[in-house]
């Protein structure tokens, strides 16, 4: 990988997507090397949960590579926009639980990404926008689909229309943001936020994803019937035996993830 930095330990992958020089912008080959990292991490058992950060202490990610941008024939751009999605995609959907560590610009693709993880934790030096149409285009990479669902539609489109970069209390005050933390404390705190959720039956964790994310494109009584399908499927792992006993016997549960 060129474009991008994976380390696994203790059960957390972390991607750090490094093109400093460009504030971490995303062009095509790190958009392709992000979509293998994720196929591996989500085929991979012992991780439970995966950081994405950007290299540098500036930037998350910048947007989209606008230099690579420039000439794109429309095929091209929409080819770019379905390359991106679908790896956006693969991360909301993968079975552990993607957190956004936002240390700096998130910016158009940036912003795109972090919405396409589970949780955002953001510095004090984080800043958000979608900027595309100060380039003349719209956000392609599903943010004006994930945008109006985290912070509504009339503040989406808000943000999307003027442009206006918000930084983390605006974003934490609109629901874009979970946490805020100084920079030296971002990494420390996504880590104990993870081995917090690891600590739980990961595989409930997996399942309530999928109720959330699945459950939210069905209309409300199908989503009901799915939740409670998921919830009759927990009583056939040996979590849910587990954890149920241990509270009977007042103890710490002994997970196993199956
Ligand atoms: N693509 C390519 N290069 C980028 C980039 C991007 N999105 N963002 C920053 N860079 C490059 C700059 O060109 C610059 O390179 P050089 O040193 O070679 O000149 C380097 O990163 C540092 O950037 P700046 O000198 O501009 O740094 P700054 O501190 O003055 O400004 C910034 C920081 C406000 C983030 C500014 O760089 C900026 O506005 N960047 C573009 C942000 C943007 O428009 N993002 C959306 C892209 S479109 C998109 O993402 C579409 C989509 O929906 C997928």
């Amino acid at each position: 990988m060129e474009n991008i930095i994976v380390k696994i330990e203790e059960g957390i992958a972390e991607v750090i997507i490094n093109r400093p020089k460009s504030l971490n912008a995303l062009n095509s080959e790190t958009l392709k090397e992000l979509g293998i990292a994720i196929k591996q991490i989500s085929e991979n058992r012992d991780i439970k949960v995966l950081i994405i950060t950007g290299a540098g202490n500036k930037a998350f990610v910048a947007g989209a590579d606008i230099t690579e941008m420039k000439d794109l024939n429309a095929a091209q751009g929409r080819e770019l926009a379905r390359l991106a999605q679908k790896v956006f995609s693969d991360i909301e959907n993968m079975p552990q639980v993607a957190i956004a560590a936002v240390n700096g610009y998130a910016l158009g693709g940036g912003c795109e990404l972090s919405m396409a993880c589970d949780i955002r934790v953001a510095s004090t030096k984080a800043k958000f926008g979608q900027p595309e149409v100060n380039l003349g285009i719209t956000p392609g990479f599903a943010g004006t689909q994930r945008l109006p669902r985290l912070v509504g539609k009339g503040v989406a489109k808000e943000l999307i229309f003027t442009t206006d970069m918000i930084d983390a209390k605006e974003a934490y005050r609109i629901g874009l943001v979970n946490k805020i933390y100084e920079p030296e404390e971002l990494m420390i705190k996504v880590k104990e936020m993870s081995k917090k959720i690891m600590s739980k039956g990961s595989y409930a964790v997996s399942l309530a994803k999928a109720a959330v994310n699945n459950g939210m494109n069905m209309d409300t009584e199908s989503a009901y019937n799915y939740e409670a399908d998921i919830f009759g499927l927990c009583f056939a792992t040996e979590d849910q035996k587990e954890g149920m006993k241990a509270f009977v016997e007042k103890r710490q549960a002994n997970f196993k993830g199956c």
